[in-house]
């Protein structure tokens, strides 16, 4: 069961002739704009004359949130900038489905609201699922409570392996180096350790990480609760060529999250989630803290842009 208003249809300025009318537009409805995110967790803007990079760079512009970068962030994922504040979603093929995860969320640093922006649709799939977090905490403690608590007590690490140069075969595939800032072994290990992760150094220079605990459970300002953690992607994703057979979620402490748990929580996450089709022009904002998103595969040319916020 899904809320019917989720993501919320905002209706656009039919008179809007191009993309600075559309940048004055959206300035004009910042507020509007950000209280609908707050509130709904994501909004749909359908039918502005927006084309390409740096139709959607004046919209995130307009809108004044502070940027996020991908160069500071700590994500796997392989994006290519295509202006300061707009990348390529994530470069991996369009057979890599990449699943449910709230932006981020297995680092200690993580945007609080995603912009993307369709400039051109499939042929076929490619949806954008999306899975209302808050919900879905909700029916994982009604269905399954002792997971749940122990989540929340007992919080969660992520192991993964970043390869010594990009895999754009993964999407995953982000380089140590990029990822970490680092040009050299010793730099990266002192990167790590400033951040709390352990590490262990692999053949072909790749690079075994884990985390130090991140919470798996959150509860937001407005006292709503949220499956903020980055589990079920890890769980049914992380399985390129370096990612194949290593333990990539635990507990906090150490023990294991039972794979039949991670089925229940994957398949009570799929009941409830929206796939948005894109068509050309869409404009999606998603609040990442409510509400957690994916790729589903694809045919042919899709190109969905990104941009982050603090
Ligand atoms: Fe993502």
């Amino acid at each position: 069961m899904t809320n019917k208003n989720f993501p919320v249809q905002v209706e656009v300025e039919a008179t809007i002739s191009d993309a600075d009318g559309a940048a004055s537009w959206l300035s004009s409805e910042r507020k509007r704009l950000l209280d609908i995110l707050a509130r709904n967790g994501a909004a749909l803007l359908r039918g502005l004359p927006l084309s390409n990079a740096l139709d959607f760079d004046a919209c995130v512009v307009a809108l004044e949130l502070e940027n996020f970068t991908y160069a500071e962030s700590l994500s796997n994922a392989v994006r290519v900038n295509k202006t300061k504040r707009v990348f390529t979603a994530n470069e991996a093929p369009p057979e890599v489905e990449i699943f449910l995860h709230h932006e981020m969320a297995q680092t200690p640093t993580y945007p609080s609201k995603l912009l993307f922006f369709c400039e051109h649709s499939s042929d076929s799939g490619g949806s954008t699922p999306l899975c209302q977090s808050d919900l879905l905490l909700k029916q994982l403690a009604d269905r399954m409570p002792q997971l749940i608590d122990e989540l929340e007590n007992k919080g969660v690490k992520y192991t993964n392996v970043m390869p010594a140069s990009a895999d754009l075969d993964s999407g995953q595939g982000r380089s140590w180096q990029n990822t970490l800032g680092s040009d050299s072994k010793t730099s990266a290990e002192t990167r790590l350790r400033d951040l709390n992760y352990t590490w262990e150094w692999l053949q072909d220079e790749n690079l075994k990480v884990t985390t130090p605990v991140l919470p798996a459970i959150r509860r937001l300002d407005d006292g709503r609760k949220v499956f903020f953690n980055q589990l079920i992607a890890a769980y049914q994703g992380w399985k390129d060529s370096r990612n194949q057979d290593s333990k990539k979620i635990q507990f906090g402490d150490g023990s294991d999250i039972s794979e039949e748990s991670m089925d229940d929580v994957c398949e009570i996450a799929e009941k409830i989630t929206y796939d948005h089709f894109w068509q050309k022009g869409d404009l999606l904002l998603v609040d990442n803290f409510l509400v957690m998103h994916g790729r589903r595969p694809f045919f042919g040319t899709r190109k969905v842009l990104a941009s982050l916020s603090l």
